[in-house]
């Protein structure tokens, strides 16, 4: 799929539809009148016939003679003030309308009233989004794959002083497609393929085919050495080797401290010997989509190429029942020391994630956060629009908060207060790793918090985002890695 910018006349645009405006009241925009002109009136006649709605997220097409563009697409804009909001729903309207169609090549000429909230960019940037992610299908196991869409091109007429910005906005939304598509790829995996050593895998072949990048996996010996007792007693339940992979993006200068992403990746979450009931269980193969979320900001990374350090670290394991599995009780030490009494094995990300948050310690971060689908509470709390963060600095959970208005993937703040701690006394370890009724997504980022006391820190708990549950539309996601983009994007600005 190919996506230009130009700012040619346009009668000079080689498009078999264009896609424009209808402003307030209906009315056409400026590149409507001229579109309207170019072919005689057609345009008005057609509205004036059959009638177009105007409201934001409404469309309609007519078929046109006479022209190389043969179709228009008009879309809703009937906004005193653009929102971002409006600027998604323009988007997502016009991905509906070209499926299953047969445009080969699409002009889109929507010269609407930007402003700072919602600019040019932003409307180009949605629009690459919504086409692609229309455009995305995981059929890797089906015999009969689903036909190729023919949208092939998509040219942005502009002006001529946008050119640039819009090339790079084109740029970045590409860039964060791919890394999106990563993402699903990655989640939508069933668990007997998409275990902790695919994983690896996956992150040795980016580091091999990408420039500044490189890899280091630490096997369940490493890991041994290092103390690393609570990821190890999820792991070892699993005929599956767990694996600590820890990706390295430097694009800075060798002193400039890194911005860590640490990704919960467990491959399968049965919940262990406290077993998880049967139904949906499948849909704990996304119990990796915090790991797939980092790999796609990675995989980004890779495209975009900013003049920044970043490390991606992955706590990758799969958590089973077995004779050797840990059971409800069993006290381990994590490499930071401190000991955990295990209450509940189901409570098994906030276990592989402590140790690797100990471990990227060394790495004196700018700031670190992890991402991981840790607990069903947080969909009970926030539901399937919205992100939880939580974090030791207000300041850095503003940051991904504005982050995720900005790229459309949104976020809210819980507290992590001081209060909520005692929830994890335990009578026998330095602490239990489930906090009983209540604040339950709350209780998981304190237990987290006993770990990353020595940086910046915030955690996502993306239960709720990372994939659409049950039925037809079934599937990764690719949140939240248009909010982390956005945010290391805005990190490498300083
Ligand atoms: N991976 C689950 C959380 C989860 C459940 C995410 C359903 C999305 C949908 C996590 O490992 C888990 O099992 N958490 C427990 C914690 C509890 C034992 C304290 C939960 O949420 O029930
Ligand atoms: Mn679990
Ligand atoms: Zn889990």
């Amino acid at each position: 799929m190919k996506y230009k910018v130009t700012a040619h006349a346009l009668g000079e645009i080689k498009a078999d539809c264009i896609c424009l405006p209808l402003l307030k009241k209906g009315k056409l925009s400026q590149l409507g009148r001229e579109f309207d002109t170019l072919c005689d009136g057609q345009l008005s006649q057609n509205i004036k016939d059959y009638g177009a709605e105007a409201k934001v997220g409404a469309s309609c097409a007519f078929n046109i003679s006479g022209q190389n563009i043969k179709r228009v697409i008009l879309l809703g804009a009937d906004t005193d003030k653009l929102s971002q909001s409006d600027i998604n729903k323009i988007a997502s309207s016009l991905a509906g309308s070209l499926k299953g169609t047969n445009i080969k090549h699409l002009a889109i000429a929507l010269d609407l009233n930007f402003n700072a909230e919602a600019s040019e960019e932003q409307l180009t940037k949605q629009v690459i989004l919504a086409n692609e992610s229309g455009r995305y299908c995981f059929d890797l196991y089906k015999s009969e794959k689903s036909p190729k869409p023919a949208l092939q091109q998509i040219s942005f007429k502009t002006q001529k002083q946008q050119q640039a910005p819009l090339k790079q906005a084109v740029a970045f939304a590409q860039a964060l497609a791919t890394g999106m598509s990563k993402t699903k790829d990655l989640g939508n995996q069933p668990g007997n393929v998409c275990t902790p050593t695919f994983l690896a895998d996956e992150a040795k072949s980016l580091a091999k085919q990408a420039d500044n990048f490189s890899v280091k996996i630490l096997e369940e010996k490493d890991m041994e050495k290092l103390n690393m007792g609570a990821f190890l007693s999820v792991s070892k339940g699993s005929t599956e080797p767990g694996k600590l992979i820890v990706i390295e993006y430097k694009g800075g200068a060798k002193s400039e401290a890194p911005h860590v992403l640490v990704g919960k990746g467990i491959t399968f979450d049965t919940g262990g010997i406290s077993l998880k009931p049967g139904a949906q269980m499948d849909e704990m193969k996304y119990d990796m989509c915090g790991a797939a979320s980092v790999m796609g900001v990675m995989t980004a990374l890779s495209e975009i190429k900013p003049k920044m350090n970043v490390i991606g670290v992955i706590a990758a394991a799969e958590n089973m029942p077995a004779g050797n599995a840990s059971k409800p009780g069993d006290i381990v030490s994590t490499a930071s020391g401190q000991t955990v009494e295990i209450l509940n094995t189901d409570a098994e990300g906030r276990l592989v994630l402590c140790d690797a948050l100990t471990y990227v310690e060394r790495f004196k971060p700018a700031s670190v956060v992890d991402i991981a689908t840790l607990t069903g509470a947080c969909i009970i709390a926030l539901g399937h629009c919205t992100s939880a963060v939580m974090s030791n600095d207000d300041a850095l959970a503003n940051e991904l908060l504005e982050a995720g208005k900005r790229a459309a993937d949104k976020a809210w703040q819980l507290p992590i207060w001081d209060e909520y701690q005692s929830q994890l006394d335990s009578p026998f370890a330095d602490m239990q790793n489930i906090g009983g009724k209540g604040a339950g997504s709350i209780t998981a980022a304190c237990f987290l918090s006993r770990f990353t006391k020595k940086y910046k820190w915030a955690h996502l708990d993306i239960a709720g985002t990372a994939w659409v549950s049950g039925g037809k539309d079934k599937g990764a996601t690719g949140r939240p890695v248009p909010l982390l983009l956005e945010y290391l994007m805005s990190k490498q600005a300083k």
